[in-house]
C-alpha cells in the first residue's frame, strides 16, 4: 500500500496521467492520491465532468480528497456518505471519496486527521433574489472584477460548521490529539501569515478566520508528523512539516501494493 499526496487540481486530472505519473500503473485500489482540497471535479454535473470522474475512477489507484472553497458543495452533499477506514466519507465513485471534516481515518498503518475547507468570502459574492442583482453583476464585469454567485458558483459551506468542529474536537479528544498526518486545504493562521499576501491584498483570500485560528489550535495542541496543505497554490515545505502542495505530487509511504 502506498499514500500519495497532492495539492489543488481544479477538475484537471493531467497530472495523473502515466507520463506525468508514472507510478500510476504499477499501483492498485489499496494505494491512495489524497488531494488536499479545491477537487473541483464535482462541479457542474456536465458530462464532460462525469466522463472525467469516470476517468479518474478507473484509474489503478483510489482518489480520496478534502473538501476546498472551489467545490459544488450541493453537489457534494447529494452522495451517499459511508463510513471507511475510521471516518466518514462521502461516495463520489467507488474509487473516488470525499474524507469528510474532522475524520480519523487509517491508511496503511498511519493516522490522517482531515479538515477541509476554506474562506472565500472576500471575493464579492451576489444574490439572484437581489433586486440589484443584474446591476451588480454588470459593474463587476465592467470593472473586470471576480466576483462568485451564491449557490452557483460559491456556498456557505466552504467553511466547516460548528457541528463540524465539534466533531473535530471530539475526534481529536478520542485520539489524544495524537495523529501521523494532518490534511486540510487552507493553513493554521501562523503558517498563513507566512506567505506573501499581495494576492490576498488583491482577492481577500487569505484572510484570517475562523478556521485558520481553528487550525492554529490544532497546530498547538496536536502531536502530528507532518501538516499537507493547498489552497495557496505553491509547492513548498515550511518549518520543516508544514507542506504546501499544489501541482507535485509525493508519496508518503515507501512500499507499493503487489498487484501480482
Ligand atoms: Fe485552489
Amino acid at each position: 500500500m502506498a499514500v500519495y499526496v497532492t495539492g489543488d487540481t481544479h477538475r484537471d486530472f493531467s497530472r495523473f496521467q502515466e507520463d506525468a505519473f508514472p507510478d500510476g500503473p504499477n499501483l492498485s485500489k489499496d494505494d491512495y492520491m489524497l488531494i488536499c482540497g479545491d477537487f473541483g471535479g464535482v462541479w457542474d454535473g456536465s458530462p464532460e465532468e462525469e466522463g472525467l470522474l469516470d476517468w479518474l475512477d478507473a484509474q489503478p489507484f483510489t482518489t480520496l480528497f478534502v473538501s476546498g472553497n472551489h467545490e459544488n458543495y450541493s453537489r457534494l452533499a447529494s452522495y451517499p456518505q459511508e463510513q471507511w477506514r475510521g471516518g466518514l466519507t462521502s461516495v463520489v465513485r467507488p474509487s473516488i471519496r470525499l474524507l469528510r471534516r474532522g475524520q480519523l481515518f487509517e491508511l496503511d498503518g498511519k493516522r490522517f486527521f482531515t479538515m477541509g475547507g476554506a474562506s472565500s468570502r472576500e471575493i464579492p459574492i451576489l444574490e439572484r433574489a437581489d433586486p440589484m442583482f443584474a446591476v451588480r453583476r454588470k459593474w463587476h464585469e465592467y470593472r473586470k472584477n471576480v466576483y462568485w454567485i451564491r449557490g452557483e458558483t460559491w456556498w456557505p459551506e466552504e467553511l466547516p460548521s460548528e457541528a463540524e468542529y465539534r466533531t473535530a474536537r471530539d475526534t481529536l479528544d478520542a485520539a489524544g490529539w495524537k495523529v501521523d498526518y494532518i490534511v486540510t486545504h487552507c493553513a493554521p493562521t501562523f503558517i498563513q501569515n507566512l506567505f506573501d499576501l499581495k494576492e490576498a491584498q488583491a482577492t481577500g483570500s487569505y484572510l484570517v478566520n475562523g478556521l485558520t485560528d481553528f487550525l492554529e489550535e490544532v497546530a498547538q495542541k496536536a502531536t502530528f508528523d507532518c501538516w499537507f496543505f493547498g489552497h495557496y497554490h505553491g509547492n513548498y515545505v515550511i518549518e520543516n512539516r508544514y507542506v504546501l502542495l499544489y501541482d507535485n505530487i509525493i508519496r508518503l509511504t515507501a512500499e507499493t501494493s503487489d498487484k501480482t
